[in-house]
This record gives C-alpha cells, structure tokens and sequence, in this order.
C-alpha cells in the first residue's frame, strides 16, 4: 500500500499520472470509474491532459462501480449523467465502450449478472478508481455482517442516503436502493487507486488503513490488496502517522 499526501491539486495531477502511464502501458485498458465529488478534479486534470495530446481512450473500455435503481440514464442524478459530463463526453473515449449498470432494467438481479459476466470478458479491470464513503463503504458496499462478492443491488443505508442527499432537491428523492460492483471483483482490479478528500473522511480514512479488516467497514478490506496507492490531502490525512506517507 502506498499513500500519496498533497493538496487537491498535486493529488489530481498525480493520480492523472498513474492513469496515463496505465494507457501508456496498455492501450486498451479496462478502466473501473468512480462517481462522487472526490475524483471530479481528477477528471478534470485527465481531460487536460487529453486536450494536450498526452493520452488517447480511442481502445478504452471503462466499467462504473454503480448506479442508483429506478434513475434513467437521462436523469440529471443519475451516474451515467455524471460520468457523461464530468468525463465521456469531453475526450474521445467510444460511448459504446462505457458501461454503467442500467438503472431502470427491470430485473436489477439479471441486470447485476449480465453487468458482472461483462466484466469478466472483458478481462477484469486492469486500473480501478474509488472515492471512499463516510460510512466506509466503496462503490455502494454498504457495512454490514457479511459482503457481496459479485455486482449485486444494495438498499443504501440511511446515512448514505443523507450524504448523497446534497446532490438531490430532497433527501426524499435520494433512490433507496443501487446496483453495485461487488467486493471480489473490486479486489480482482490489477491496480486501485483510492481519493480522499476532506477533514470529514480522516477517521473513515485512518480506519481504513490501520483499523481491523472487517465487513463493518468495506474499505478496510483493501489492506489485502497487493497495488492500491491512496491519494489523500492533508485533512484526510491528518489522522495518519507521518512514517506512512510518501509526500
Ligand atoms: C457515493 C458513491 C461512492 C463514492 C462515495 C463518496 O456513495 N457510490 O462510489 O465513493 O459516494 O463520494 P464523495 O467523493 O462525494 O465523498
């Protein structure tokens, strides 16, 4: 585990890099892409750098980590909204070639099955993005006694709801269930990197790193991971010990 300490910026540009060198790498990579105000600078940063000419999504395929049950793709808080954009519309990636799980399916089951069985043709993800919730939860993992391996619907717990309630005009509004990538297939990613940003995520962040690797907190399981950098600012970092950080 590596853990990358800067401000908004400096963490955007270097968690840029790690994508760009991803592609460099590997033209046709399998992207994992996260929703949520923690990688919309990253985005941004990338979009930068596209315009540059630094890196080409002509070959990329990309998978999002979720999508809220019952929101078309057309509606404005709907994650394929988001994604388109924050980031698909603005470089050159082909639309056919992003998958988000189709929020109105009408059998959110078959859906999260034929969402998982993609994803293992297409290889797996080769480099997976995720913001970390204040619940601790990664796409919508929620905390509980047990995790899902596999893309599966979640009912959101109610302090999710309320936390992506600012995102809505009510918290009324906020769907009370999403379809989400499951923990093995998260965990299966070559290379993960983790945002986090805000005095708000320094306990969930000091948890996840040094806390006990349980289901009562999802991401903490990613201490098992071989490749995850965290990029973290210095107000999610402030509960760290210096001896752990890069930067
Ligand atoms: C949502 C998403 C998560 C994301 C989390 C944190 O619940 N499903 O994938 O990590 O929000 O978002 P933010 O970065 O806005 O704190």
């Amino acid at each position: 585990m590596r853990i990358y300490v800067s401000n908004a910026e400096g963490i955007a540009k270097a968690a840029s890099h790690s994508l760009i060198a991803q592609i460099d790498k590997k033209p046709d990579s399998v992207l994992g892409l996260a929703t949520g105000t923690s990688p919309i600078m990253l985005y941004n940063e990338i979009v930068k750098e596209y315009l540059e000419g630094n890196v080409n999504f002509k070959r990329i395929t990309s998978f999002n980590l979720d999508e809220y049950v019952g929101l078309s793709g057309d509606h404005e808080q709907s994650y394929r909204k988001f994604m388109e954009k924050h980031f698909f519309n603005r470089i050159n990636i082909e639309i056919s070639n992003t998958h988000i799980p189709n929020g109105e399916a009408e059998n959110p089951d078959e859906e999260c099955e034929r969402y998982e069985e993609l994803i293992r043709k297409a290889g797996g993800i080769d480099w997976q993005l995720l913001g970390i919730g204040l619940n601790g939860h990664i796409g919508f993992n929620e905390p509980g006694d047990s995790l899902i391996a596999v893309t599966h619907m979640v009912r959101l717990k109610e302090e999710t709801r309320s936390a992506n309630a600012k995102h809505f005009n009510s918290r009324e509004e906020v769907p009370t269930h999403a379809m989400t990538v499951g923990m093995a297939s998260i965990l299966k990613a070559k290379k993960i990197i983790v945002i986090a940003m805000g005095r708000e995520k320094a306990h969930i962040v000091q948890q996840t790193i040094m806390g006990p690797i349980t289901t009562k907190l999802p991401a903490s399981f990613l201490q098992i991971h071989p490749d995850v950098t965290f990029f973290l600012d210095t107000e999610s970092a402030m509960l760290l010990p210096r001896r752990l950080v890069i930067a």
